[in-house]
């Protein structure tokens, strides 16, 4: 389709001349609109905590959560994502505090939506913040079982939407489990409750920091998540996940990790035209900022990085940079 333009009829750098021609021109952008910030809640925490792995991420008390979600807010940001940090004595093999509905995340959701009923909450579920091995599912003979897993996550994705859950996540990767949610959950009358699919969610060694986080990588040690998470090696896979959970009722569904994983973000865009959200993870996130940190790499390389989604075909990023980057382009 370029044939017949040739230099000097066409020069490219026409439209490089300066920086609001290259603007007036771009095919892409990052809005605030596009980004989630990942939060983590600390059961039994006063204040905040630093996360090791994680530069310049907290853990926050309950008493700290409102004031940064008013932050985020104030940040241009109009959802988060929340995962729990619970107190080891509550974790056991069924994961069972997953389904309390009064545990850490469905309090901290009801306080959220007191204080700020606008903010979008996305709440995941899966089993590993609460079992004491640390897998997402309960563990029948060595093997993550499918089936009773889907029931105990029916029952905590239940708890969520009543504590006022706006989206609920599924970052399992159980077979069946957006059906058998999606059919709970219009049995329950929670009709417009988003499912958000974690999809195509690999096996990725880009989640360590994460497990750090919330306090499961002890318990998991060196055992694996490949009899559940999607193969590194495959990318047909994946069209067939996101096929299998659209069919069951995911509204949304997610890529994760993202940077390593653009071409999957870009054939599910391109085969399905759903709504498609990309995770930046937290190995990709710590990479990026220790470097950045070390004065290695400019800070300009977190945005860089968040444009690659957009270009892929996402339509929204979780990132732990959220705040920061949505503060900057509010800035601008
Ligand atoms: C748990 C879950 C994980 C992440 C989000 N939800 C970790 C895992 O599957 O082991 C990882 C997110 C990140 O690395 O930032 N089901």
């Amino acid at each position: 389709m370029f044939i017949d333009r040739k230099f000097p009829k066409s020069r490219l750098r026409r439209l490089r001349l300066n920086s609001n021609i290259i603007d007036l021109v771009s095919e892409n952008d990052l809005s605030s609109n596009d980004l989630i910030q990942p939060l983590f809640i600390k059961e039994n925490l006063k204040g905040t905590e630093k996360i090791e792995s994680m530069p310049g991420i907290l853990r926050f008390g309950e008493d700290a959560l409102l004031k940064e979600i008013e932050d985020i807010i104030n940040s241009g940001i109009n959802s988060v994502a929340l995962f729990p940090v619970i107190d080891s004595s509550k974790k056991n093999n069924q994961g069972t505090e997953s389904t309390n509905s009064s545990n850490l995340i469905c309090k901290s959701i009801r306080n959220i939506k007191e204080a700020f009923p606008e903010i979008i909450i996305i709440s995941d579920v899966a089993l590993d913040p609460y079992t004491d091995h640390g897998h997402d599912g309960i563990i029948v003979d060595d093997y993550v079982d499918n089936d009773a897993t889907i029931e105990i996550l029916k029952s905590q994705s239940l708890v969520l939407a009543d504590a006022g859950a706006d989206i609920i996540a599924p970052s399992d990767m159980m077979d069946g489990r957006i059906g058998i949610i999606r059919e709970a959950l219009e049995d329950a009358n929670y009709k417009n409750t988003i499912l958000l699919s974690y999809a195509a969610k690999y096996n990725s060694k880009f989640y360590g920091p994460f497990r750090d986080a919330v306090n499961s990588a002890n318990n998991l040690g060196n055992s694996s998540k490949a009899s559940y998470q999607m193969s590194q090696k495959n990318k047909n896979e994946a069209l067939h996940e996101v096929a299998m959970d659209i069919n069951e009722g995911a509204d949304i569904v997610m890529v994760k990790p993202g940077m390593p994983y653009l071409d999957i973000i870009s054939s599910i865009k391109e085969t399905f035209k759903i709504p498609t959200f990309a995770y930046q993870v937290s190995g990709e996130y710590s990479m990026l900022k220790l470097a950045i940190n070390k004065g290695w790499l400019d800070e300009n390389v977190m945005l860089e990085s968040l444009l690659s989604f957009k270009r892929a075909g996402a339509d929204a990023i979780l990132t732990y940079s959220a705040k920061d980057i949505s503060m900057e382009i509010k800035n601008k």
